[in-house]
């Protein structure tokens, strides 16, 4: 049901990039809290990238919560939403709009429903994170819509709760999940470890690797690693406490070669996790394990790492170069080996296009004419198709409200979804 005429809506967008974790999170010790069994790292990417847009609205008219996810109708039945909303209703304040002629005290915010209407500038099932970017973003629109006091950790430690991953999201550059130790989870929140600027000219691309298998979700997963795993509790009591200070000093130092050892090594890591899971879990397929080997034999040819590789709960490649001139080198390998299905360039890389340039590729033709890599050596052999598109992205920064009314995603008449 839209707004009742005469009656206010009230409204604020955000918008929050998703993150790539480089010392993995794997494994709960309490499912309904969502707290991990170790801390983890990330990386924040460019919001013009990846990201959601969210538009939160209350309006005395509302009789009910509504949530609509890129166009659609979606339920808000599970308890994800249901916890954020509780957490940040408890911290509500009073407010006032004296144009609109609103005043609403803090203990009456309980009684205003909200209607949600949220966007990814990316495909939403591709496994790219998708629920970090748009759980870290209706925690950080909605406090602003109720205007909550602005504590960082405090709103990590609540988009924790409806997405484990989303509390990195609250932050841009490279970002710590810190597990806790508390029971009542307060002090499993995320800090900021150094700013999107500190470290500016790495380069990340993402392989989206076709994928016609139904992967395993990653809360049963990780529920059956911790069941079954020897492996995961060796890796997390025992591997990641170490890696995790050898991360941090590495982001502080911009020491590429340590971060690069440490990202695959991780990512190779909770992959055996996966596969020491009773049953076991693949989440890469073939093309996932070529892009490994193409950098592998590349890094060792040079003697030094030039790209870093993770991999999350599914077979896409995210791919992190030291600078431009790397990343554009290593474009032109992956372009040999993965050329574009239809032949067409512009669609086959998203995001910061200009690295074509960097690399010298215009056109197909230049594609076509791409000399077979000499020091890579994987069987001298094309996959066209294996990679459905690729995007070039980069660091960025954490959660921004959207001040231009004309990208609420929500009519500020009717209160429901524009073009509804
Ligand atoms: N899950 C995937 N994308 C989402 C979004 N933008 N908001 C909420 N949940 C999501």
């Amino acid at each position: 049901m839209a707004a009742a005429e005469g009656q206010w809506v009230l409204m604020a967008t955000g918008r929050t990039p998703t993150n790539i974790a480089v010392i993995k999170y794997w494994g709960k010790r309490d499912e309904a809290l969502i707290l991990p069994i170790n801390d983890s790292i990330s990386v924040t990417l460019d919001p013009d990238h990846l990201s959601a847009t969210t538009t939160v609205a209350v309006s005395p008219s509302f009789p009910s919560d509504r949530m609509w996810l890129n166009g659609k109708e979606i339920s808000l039945l599970g308890g994800r939403f249901q916890s954020c909303l509780r957490e940040i209703r408890k911290r509500a304040r009073d407010f006032e709009d004296k144009e609109k002629g609103v005043k609403i005290k803090k203990e009456d915010w309980d009684k205003l429903h909200v209607h949600i209407a949220s966007y990814n500038n990316f495909p939403t099932a591709a496994g790219l994170a998708s629920s970090a970017a748009g759980l870290a973003c209706f925690v950080f629109t909605l406090g602003k819509l109720m205007n909550v006091k602005e504590d960082y950790g405090e709103l990590s430690s609540i988009a924790r709760q409806g997405s484990g991953s989303a509390c990195r999201s609250i932050y841009g550059g490279f970002v710590k999940w810190c597990m806790g130790e508390k029971d009542d989870g307060s002090d499993s929140i995320a800090v900021q470890l150094a700013d999107e600027t500190h470290w500016n000219d790495l380069v990340i691309i993402i392989a989206v690797v076709s994928s016609k298998q139904k992967e395993t979700s990653s809360t049963s997963g990780m529920r059956d690693s911790v069941e079954t795993s020897p492996l995961l509790q060796y890796r997390a009591q025992t591997v990641v406490p170490g890696r995790v200070l050898k991360m941090e000093e590495a982001i502080k130092n911009r020491d590429f070669e340590s971060f690069a050892k440490l990202t695959c090594a991780d990512s190779n890591q909770f992959h055996a996790v996966c596969l020491d899971t009773s049953p076991p879990i693949f989440y890469m397929n073939d093309t996932s394990h070529r892009i490994i080997s193409l950098v592998e034999k590349w890094n060792h040819s040079e003697g030094t790492p030039q790209v870093a590789y993770t991999f999350d709960a599914g077979p896409n490649a995210v791919l992190i170069a030291q600078n431009r001139k790397t990343a554009a080198h290593f474009l032109q390998k992956l372009l040999y080996y993965f050329p574009p299905q239809d032949n067409d360039l512009s669609s086959y890389l998203v995001g910061d296009k200009s690295i074509l340039g960097d690399a010298g590729l215009h056109s197909m033709k230049d594609v076509e004419a791409l000399p077979a890599p000499p020091d890579t050596k994987i069987p001298d052999q094309k996959f066209k198709g294996d990679v459905s598109y690729f995007i070039c992205s980069r660091l960025g920064a954490g959660p921004k409200v959207v001040v231009d009314e004309g990208q609420a995603l929500i009519d500020s008449v009717t209160g429901l979804p524009k073009g509804v």
